[in-house]
Formats: structure tokens, sequence, C-alpha cells
């Protein structure tokens, strides 16, 4: 079966607070969004890579990533899920959708193996994830701590995340028509009943979300170009 990589690219990032979309900002000399699409678009078992795109978005068009042979564009949407939903639209039904966020450029190609090699023990699908380190706390209302959490269990939801297309297009629109909080392309197949596998993934497939993980993504994409 094909493997199809669906990047959402179509969000604005406000958190980052620059003057473009986060996935324009440069590290290591060139956009996030092209580090990211030269790691699937040069992965021999990917066979379309289909990113999701804002209506404004007038800068994809410039990247050299933007003329590949593998690469279709797509309009996004408001949310991140229907940006995928968006993209899932033009992707074989008998494929399997392996959907990676566009800020996260430092994937590498073992953690892709990884993930799809766990199609065997997980034929419904499966997440790159990573164990909770650090002791968790919730919050109490003022601010302070109300609870410890206990993290024996927890894992951090990394992408890609990889499922059967048609399940993940159907559970998906689903769930957004009830008004389930998808977050997530997991979260919609959770919403479902189902239950993904999690694949231990790297420490360094951190999504660009703050100024202060520049410095951080520039460090890791070094590390792997030289
Ligand atoms: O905002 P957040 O970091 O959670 O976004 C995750 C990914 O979803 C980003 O790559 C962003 O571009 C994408 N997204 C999208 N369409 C939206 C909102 C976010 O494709 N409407």
């Amino acid at each position: 079966q094909a493997v199809v990589a669906i990047v959402p690219a179509a969000g604005i990032g406000s958190r980052m607070g620059a003057d473009r979309p986060k996935q324009y900002l440069e590290v290591c000399g060139q956009s996030i969004l092209a580090h990211t699409l030269d790691r699937l678009l040069s992965h021999p078992q990917i066979s379309q890579v289909i990113v999701a795109l804002h209506p404004d978005d007038d800068i994809f068009d410039s990247l050299p990533q933007a003329i590949h042979p593998k690469l279709i564009k797509v309009l996004g949407g408001g949310e991140r899920a229907d940006s995928v939903l968006a993209a899932l639209q033009l992707a074989p039904q008998n494929s399997w959708a392996l959907v990676h966020d566009a800020a996260r450029p430092c994937l590498t190609a073992a953690d892709i193996d990884k993930l799809l090699a766990s199609r065997g023990q997980f034929p419904q699908g499966a997440i790159l994830a990573m164990p909770v380190r650090d002791t968790m706390k919730r919050a109490n209302q003022l601010g302070g701590i109300g609870t410890t959490v206990c993290r024996d269990d927890l894992w951090h939801a990394l992408t890609p995340q990889l499922f059967p297309t048609g399940q993940l297009k159907g559970y998906l629109n689903a769930a957004m028509a009830a008004g389930a909080v998808v977050t997530d392309e997991a979260s919609a197949m959770e919403w479902a009943g189902i239950s993904p596998g999690l694949v231990s993934g790297r420490a360094d497939n951190i999504k660009v979300t703050h100024p202060d993980d520049l410095g951080l993504a520039e460090l890791f994409l070094m590390r792997a170009l030289s």
C-alpha cells in the first residue's frame, strides 16, 4: 500500500510573534518547511507529499521543493484538522496517511522507518511519541500547583502520525462534526474508540513553536546535516 505524507502548513503561528508564519523562518540556510519537506520527499517509501497551505500564502511557490514531482499543494482550512482533511481528499483511498507538522524540521529517516515498521504491530495506526521525563503538575485556578500527575504512563504526542487513509478521513470528519477536541490525528481515532500505537521517537523531533525553539532546531539540524 502506498504511503502518502500530509503536511498541515496552513497555520499562522501566532505564538512565534514573527513577521511571517513560523514555517517560513530560516534555519540552516532554508525555511523550516523546506527542511521538513526535504525529509519527507527524500524518503523512498513515501510516494506523495501533500502540503496544505493558507489561502494568503505567497511564499510557498518560491521554495525549490514546490516543483518536486512528488509534491501536491492543497488549500488548508480554519483548524489543523480541516487542513488535514483537505489534504486527505487527494490521497488514494487504499493508502496510509503519514501526517507530519510543517514545524518539525528535525525528523529523521530512521524515525519514519520505525513508524512505518510498526504497522504489523498496530494495523489501526500509530504515532511517534516520547515518554514524559519531568515531574508533571496540574495547576490550580490561582496559578499554583493543584496536584502532581503520575508520569509513569504519560507520553508526549509527536508527529508523524500514521493511519489508514480511509479510516482517518472518516473519523476526523465525524469527530469534528461532533465537536470533539481534535489537536492531533490520534485524537480523532481515540474518539472513535480506537487505541493507536505509541512508537518511541527521538527527543530532537521538536515542534518549533516559540522563538527559543529556533536555536535548538538549528543545533539539531546542524548535527544531522554535518
Ligand atoms: O499551531 P500548531 O503548532 O499546533 O500547528 C500545528 C501544525 O498545523 C502547523 O504545521 C500548522 O501550520 C498547521 N495548521 C494548519 N491549518 C490550520 C492551523 C494549523 O495546517 N488551520
